[in-house]
């Protein structure tokens, strides 16, 4: 949590938001409560409140909710642990986690989820990754990251976190959903959003600036008009409270 609070502005000005497919998949959200947990800066919050349900955005993290409030000044917003959620029995329709979820203690996060749910609600989990995997620049960004951020590993991408979801019987899981889209920025932009995960901040300062600059260079070879575009997918995990 610490590592995105420090990089609050960053993960604000250069993270996408969710394509319209991850909301679909959801149904009418029109009049439902729902707890985006880890919200974050708002990213998912703003999305879901422009489908009209009434979000109350959960992080760990005040420095992130503040950017949150900063766009959204009617915001509804607590600063909690999302495994240890301030919010009574029954009381939602629907948990959302944009990729926020890895984040939660596995052994309490699924039960706590259940907890706050009413009877017949639902928990929605999505993450998004960019999966240029058959382009050569991409895999050297990837070799590079590998090499520099210890325990990171392009796999990681690949979870079922549905599986995980599903794992202490809580939820009745359905399938994956994979909404393909691609994203056109510059290659600022995409450094920006680099140096905003984790992985990158938790590093020291010396370690962090090589990692962004040999990162860099495969990107001024490969565009060199300092425009990409670049494949992503969301995949989305949606859970019935049984
Ligand atoms: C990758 S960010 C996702 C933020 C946002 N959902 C989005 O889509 O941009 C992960 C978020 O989880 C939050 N987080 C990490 N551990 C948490 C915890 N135990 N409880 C609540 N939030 C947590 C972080 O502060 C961060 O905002």
């Amino acid at each position: 949590m610490a590592s995105f609070e420090a990089v609050a502005g960053e993960y604000d000005t250069a993270r996408p938001s969710y394509p319209d497919g991850v909301y679909d998949a959801l149904g009418p959200l029109e009049g439902l409560l729902v707890l985006d947990v880890g919200a974050g800066t708002g990213i998912a919050t703003r999305q879901l409140q422009a489908r009209g349900a009434t979000v109350v955005a959960v992080d760990a993290g005040p420095a992130l909710l503040a950017r949150a409030a900063t766009r959204t000044p009617s915001l509804l917003a607590v600063v909690a642990d999302g495994a240890v959620l301030p919010v009574r029995a029954g009381a939602a329709d629907l948990i959302c986690s944009a990729q926020a979820w890895h984040w939660l203690d596995p052994s309490t996060r699924a039960g706590e989820a259940h907890r706050v749910l009413r009877e017949g609600g639902r928990w929605a989990g999505w993450w998004s990754h960019a999966r240029a995997d058959d382009e050569e620049w991409f895999q050297a960004h990837w070799t590079i990251v590998e090499r520099a951020c210890p325990g990171t590993r392009r796999g990681m991408r690949d979870i079922d976190w549905g599986a995980d979801l599903a794992a202490p019987g809580l939820f009745e899981v359905g399938d994956r959903v994979a909404v393909p889209w691609r994203r056109e920025i510059s290659v600022d932009e995409w450094m920006t959003d680099q140096a905003s995960h984790s992985y990158v901040a938790v590093l020291a300062r010396a370690d962090r600036d090589r990692l962004l600059g040999n990162l860099r260079q495969v990107l001024d070879r490969r565009f060199p008009d300092r425009t990409m575009t670049v494949r992503y997918e969301t995949w989305v995990w949606i859970g019935t409270k049984t």
